[in-house]
This record gives C-alpha cells, sequence and structure tokens, in this order.
C-alpha cells in the first residue's frame, strides 16, 4: 500500500518536472507559452537595434569631428628627444680601413638624400629666424622650409664623401623628433661636449649648430607632409691623443626652453654616445 502511494507520488513529481520543461497541457515552454516567448524575443530584438543605433549614432559624431590635419585633444606640447646619425650609440672604427666605417657614411649618405639639394629646391622659402606659422586658410597643406644639405659643409657629404671617418674626424648628424606646434622660444643650439680632460675641438654646421626657428612649428604628417627636420652635425676633431680610446660625447639643445636635463628620460633634448676611433 505505502509502496503504491510512493510511487505515485514519485510520478507526479516527474512530471510536474517535465511540465517545467515543456507543459504539453498548457502548451508552455519553461514556464512561458509561445505568444510570451515570441514578445520577449521581439523586446531584444528591439532593444540590441536601438543600443547598435546609439553606438553608430555616436561613433558617427566622433567622427565628424575629429580633424585629420589637426589633432584635436592635446592638453601640453611636449619635449623633442634628440637622436644621432649614424644610428648608433656606439661608434667606433678603423679611420685607416674603409670597410670598418662604411656602414656609418652609407648610413648618413641614405639618410641625408631626402635632404640633397633637387628634392630640397621645390620648397617654399622661409624667413631665417622666424617661426614659420601658417594658418588654416592658407590650405590645408603647409609649406616646407627648405634645409639643404649644403647648409652642412663638411659633414655633408658632398665634398667630403667619407663625412670625416678616413681622416679620424668624424660627423655625427643630430637632429630633435618631431613635436607637433611646438615652437621653441629663444635659439636652440646643439653644444656637444667630450667627458675628458683636455677638450676635443668640435666645428658646428650650420653656423654655431643652431636649429633655426623658421623650421618650426611641425604641422603633422598630413599636413605638412614632406616637412624635413633641420639638422645640425658635429665635426668632432679628434687627434692622435683621442685614438685608442673610447669617449663619450653628451650633445644638449640649449639657449632655449627646450628641456634637456630631465633625470627619467636621458634622450629628452639631450643624447650620449660613445666613439673610439682606431688608427
Ligand atoms: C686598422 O687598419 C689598418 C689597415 O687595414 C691596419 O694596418 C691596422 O692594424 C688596423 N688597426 C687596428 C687597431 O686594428
Ligand atoms: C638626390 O636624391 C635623388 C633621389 O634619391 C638622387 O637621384 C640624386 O642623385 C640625389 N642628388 C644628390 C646630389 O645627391
Ligand atoms: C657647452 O657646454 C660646456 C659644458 O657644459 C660649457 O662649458 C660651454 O660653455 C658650452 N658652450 C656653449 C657655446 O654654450
Amino acid at each position: 500500500m505505502a509502496s503504491t502511494e510512493d510511487k505515485e507520488a514519485s510520478k507526479e513529481k516527474a512530471s510536474s518536472w517535465k511540465d517545467s520543461i515543456y507543459n504539453p497541457r498548457t502548451g508552455e515552454l519553461l514556464g512561458r507559452t509561445a505568444s510570451s516567448w515570441a514578445l520577449i524575443l521581439l523586446f531584444y530584438l528591439v532593444f540590441y537595434c536601438f543600443l547598435a543605433g546609439m553606438f553608430a549614432l555616436t561613433m558617427w559624431v566622433m567622427l565628424l569631428t575629429l580633424d585629420d590635419y589637426v589633432p584635436r585633444y592635446r592638453d601640453r606640447i611636449p619635449n623633442p628627444g634628440l637622436v644621432i646619425r649614424p644610428n648608433s650609440l656606439d661608434i667606433s672604427f678603423n679611420k685607416s680601413d674603409p670597410l670598418k666605417y662604411a656602414d656609418y657614411v652609407k648610413n648618413l649618405e641614405t639618410f641625408l638624400q631626402k635632404y640633397n639639394e633637387t628634392q630640397q629646391q621645390v620648397n617654399d622659402k622661409c624667413v631665417p629666424g622666424d617661426y614659420t606659422v601658417q594658418d588654416d586658410a592658407e590650405g590645408m597643406l603647409k609649406k616646407v622650409c627648405p634645409f639643404k644639405r649644403s647648409l652642412l659643409s663638411f659633414c655633408s657629404g658632398i665634398s667630403d664623401t667619407n663625412f670625416g671617418y678616413h681622416e679620424g674626424k668624424p660627423c655625427v648628424l643630430l637632429k630633435m623628433n618631431r613635436i607637433i606646434g611646438l615652437m621653441p622660444h629663444g635659439d636652440p643650439y646643439v653644444n656637444c661636449t667630450v667627458k675628458k680632460d683636455n677638450p676635443v675641438q668640435m666645428h658646428y654646421f650650420p653656423k654655431e649648430g643652431r636649429f633655426d626657428k623658421m623650421y618650426f612649428p611641425y604641422y603633422g604628417k598630413k599636413a605638412h607632409e614632406n616637412y624635413v627636420q633641420p639638422l645640425v652635425a658635429v665635426k668632432l676633431l679628434l687627434t692622435k691623443e683621442d685614438y685608442n680610446k673610447e669617449l663619450a660625447v653628451e650633445c644638449k639643445v640649449e639657449g632655449s626652453n627646450l628641456r634637456n636635463n630631465d633625470e627619467r628620460d636621458k634622450f629628452l633634448g639631450r643624447v650620449t654616445f660613445r666613439i673610439k676611433v682606431v688608427e
């Protein structure tokens, strides 16, 4: 007797559990009727379409306000780093062995290609000593101030195709990283020093190692397509007593408001490289 009762109960339990998935009597699936499910699906469909529409709309408005030419949100203009060519912070060669300095010479020559006369002749005239500020009304493409490699004189690779490496008086080129909108105050120039007792003579090109103001500001890759960074060349007039030693050369941008003594970033407005010439 008791056992049949138990069976009944367990049967009921099983059927109610099954009913909770699909109840054939009411036609409910998971406790809802087909029309209820259809309503829920419709609701979510409309809801997600609405969300997607909102997203697309905000993106579209965002993109409309963005300008390809000018980065819109910049709170402050960063300071530029100083970099050297040849592209090595450890320059070492045998001045009597062209194979040992060929890579440096090639690196310099390749780098200066875009500064060569034919390339730079097309560029506009600018006023030396003045910023070349250009407003948007002048059209989107900004004019470019020419920097001809001949300005680098003995370090231009024109009169001396070995950039002084064969005579043990090598040239190193310096440039500041491009920073959009940067307008350095004062008259930035490069000053290099060698850490040793008696100073090494150096020649700077252009005169006094100056970065002319007319190359600033830079307007960005798109608006200022053919922009060339101004360069400063330093020719290290090493003598016999400087050979066979590793010399640490530090170059800094001085004479302006550009930072050159940041403790955390030792390439901000300065660069240190080693040079070793053997005979
Ligand atoms: C530099 O190169 C010259 C010529 O190849 C060679 O005679 C001389 O020994 C080299 N010097 C050093 C320090 O390797
Ligand atoms: C300048 O560059 C162009 C193209 O790279 C090259 O054909 C030309 O010979 C170069 N001129 C000089 C003087 O280096
Ligand atoms: C270059 O730097 C050295 C060492 O800091 C300094 O003695 C010298 O006066 C500087 N030269 C110029 C032209 O600023």
